[in-house]
């Protein structure tokens, strides 16, 4: 017997899930506020067992000024009003579960709101004391500590800092804050922090999540002493291996934190999952956040970002492929978040042009036929790869990003911090369109959305995608419901040949072949076609088009 546990092939539901991420406030709007709610996710729950997928991971829903769209946490074990009451979180739990779909939560942990109970008393409390300990508060540097602790950048633009006013009026001391002001780092050096987010896993973990999707997953940990780092802050640490880690990022000490976890998930039954939005390259130093006793799994971001080429696509997968090995857990996909543009808009930009924080008017326009045609072939050969899928709402209908979005109605932090120089991510995270010809094209009951709704979207909305072959939310549904029958996401990945125009391989009975290339590639002989992501020309497979085929 192998008694090496890297070596153990883990076996868990989540290992060869498609997982669908639902961002609360643009899925459904049972209300007709214009912001999603959990009632009205619970009312579309059907239409995730028809597209067929196995898993929905919700973004947070907790009481929050909404500084950044609710990862600003003010109380984690409550539902914000806007999204409804915990009666409707435990409500949209049970009706998942007696649909055989499995819940995943958002779990915060870098950061909490400023409106969270804990940084109210820290700002009422002096320096040194322990409310204060719960946080990353620093004096100023200077003679009259008017300076910045240290030369760190937020996320979304502008200083890492933001100086207190004390109690008596009088300019005090400074917090950190990786992201907007209105979210303080957490102080995990404090043993309190540990033992409140534990206590936070337990409380949703007892309402019956299948597990967390932890937020930031690689900065909990600062080093020491807060050294300055000269480089421009990027979530993404895009680091070489052997180059020095950013001092906020990827450190060793969040290992232990996850390993504590873990034990927690495992004192569960039923198999409960930690997935890490760790923004943490290369994948050699991913795989380290899913060894066999940390988390489960971690998006696979690398992924995401590779162009849309043969060579890259091909040297992304094997080395995701290899590097999750290396530790004993399956690998993840995934093309779309609420964070980055939409893949059918990304992928009709020039290949190689650099990755738009956001799209809008001025802007280069992305190609959307190229966009979307690309997006099908990227989704059906992500479908196909040996591991988990997640995917983001709204890519089933191939919906693009807003990219002429007015910019007076955006929200994302990110464009007021960056000076209007970002535009950020809220072209990719407007309500989605359900019916073609209703109000607000099906999202809510009324016109309200809190995000404009582009007028071109009538045609992407899924009633009149439903049962019209070809159409894009088809496509996914036929995909998913291929790949659980041939045991996809639990297969093997053999490369037949890769080239810099096509990839081919083999995960069990079928054949993926994608064709990167100008001209079209004649299909094998003999071989009959189990999918395609647009129509073949005779026996040719077109430019950007992946085919499923059984030989
Ligand atoms: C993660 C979330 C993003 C959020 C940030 C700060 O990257 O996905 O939406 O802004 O964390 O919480």
């Amino acid at each position: 017997m192998n008694t090496d546990p890297t070596q153990q092939t883990p076996t868990g539901w989540w290992t060869e899930a498609a997982i669908y991420q639902i961002y609360p406030r643009s899925f459904a709007d049972s209300d007709g506020d214009g912001v999603g709610d959990l009632p009205g996710i619970t009312a579309r729950l059907d239409h995730l067992v028809e597209l067929g997928v196995d898993a929905v991971w919700l973004s947070p829903f907790y009481p929050s000024p909404q500084a950044d769209a609710g990862y600003d946490v003010a109380d984690y074990r409550n539902v914000d009003p806007l999204f409804g009451t915990l009666a409707d979180a435990d409500k949209l739990l049970t009706e998942a579960r007696s649909r055989g779909l499995r819940v995943i939560v958002d779990l915060v942990p870098n950061h909490t709101s400023s409106a969270h109970r804990w940084f109210q008393e820290a700002l009422a409390a002096s320096p040194g004391s322990l409310p204060r300990s719960r946080y990353i508060f620093r004096d100023g540097l200077g003679p009259a500590g008017d300076q910045p602790p240290n030369d760190w950048q937020s996320v979304f633009g502008g200083p890492a800092w933001t100086r207190t006013v004390d109690p008596d009026g009088q300019p005090g001391q400074w917090y950190l804050h990786l992201f907007d002001t209105g979210q303080p780092d957490l102080n995990w050096d404090n043993p309190e922090v540990h033992e409140e987010f534990l206590d936070v896993l337990r409380f949703w973990l007892d309402r019956g999540v299948d597990g967390f999707r932890v937020d930031v997953a690689h900065g909990l940990i600062k080093q020491a002493n807060l050294p300055d780092w000269q480089e421009p802050q990027e979530i993404l640490s895009g680091n070489e291996i052997d180059k020095p880690r950013p001092p906020m990022w990827d450190q060793e000490g969040v290992h232990e934190i996850y390993r504590q976890w873990r034990q927690v998930l495992d004192s569960y039954p039923g198999e409960r999952v930690l997935v890490a939005e760790a923004w943490v390259e290369p994948a050699e130093r991913l795989a380290r956040y899913v060894r066999p006793d940390e988390m489960h799994q971690a998006f696979n971001f690398e992924y995401l970002l590779a162009a849309w080429t043969a060579p890259a696509q091909y040297a992304v997968i094997t080395r995701s492929l290899e590097a999750t090995d290396s530790v004993g857990a399956p690998t993840t996909w995934v093309l779309s978040n609420h964070d980055v543009v939409r893949h059918a808009s990304r992928l009709g930009l020039a290949i190689g042009g650099g990755r738009p924080n956001g799209i809008g008017i001025g802007d280069p326009q992305p190609d959307a036929a190229l966009g979307l045609r690309r997006a099908r072939a990227a989704t059906l050969l992500m479908l196909a790869l040996p591991g988990s899928a997640y995917l983001y709402q709204g890519e089933e209908l191939g919906l693009p990003e807003h990219t002429t979005m007015p910019d007076e109605a955006r929200q994302d932090p990110t464009w007021a911090r960056s000076g209007h120089t970002q535009r950020g991510r809220d072209g990719c995270r407007v309500p989605i369109p359900w019916e073609a010809d209703a109000p607000s094209y099906g999202f809510g009951p009324t016109d309200a959305s809190w995000l404009p709704q582009p007028p071109s979207w009538a045609e992407y909305a899924l009633d009149r995608q439903r049962d019209v072959p070809g159409s894009t939310y088809e496509l996914y549904r036929e995909a998913l419901r291929l790949r659980r029958a041939h045991g996809l996401g639990r297969g093997t990945l053999e490369w037949l040949s890769s080239d810099d125009e096509t990839l081919v391989f083999r995960n069990g009975e079928l054949t993926v072949l994608t064709n990167f290339g100008d001209a079209p590639v004649p299909l094998p002989p003999n071989a009959e076609v189990l999918a395609t992501s647009a129509p073949l020309t005779g026996i040719a497979i077109p430019t950007d088009v992946t085919v499923w085929l059984r030989s």
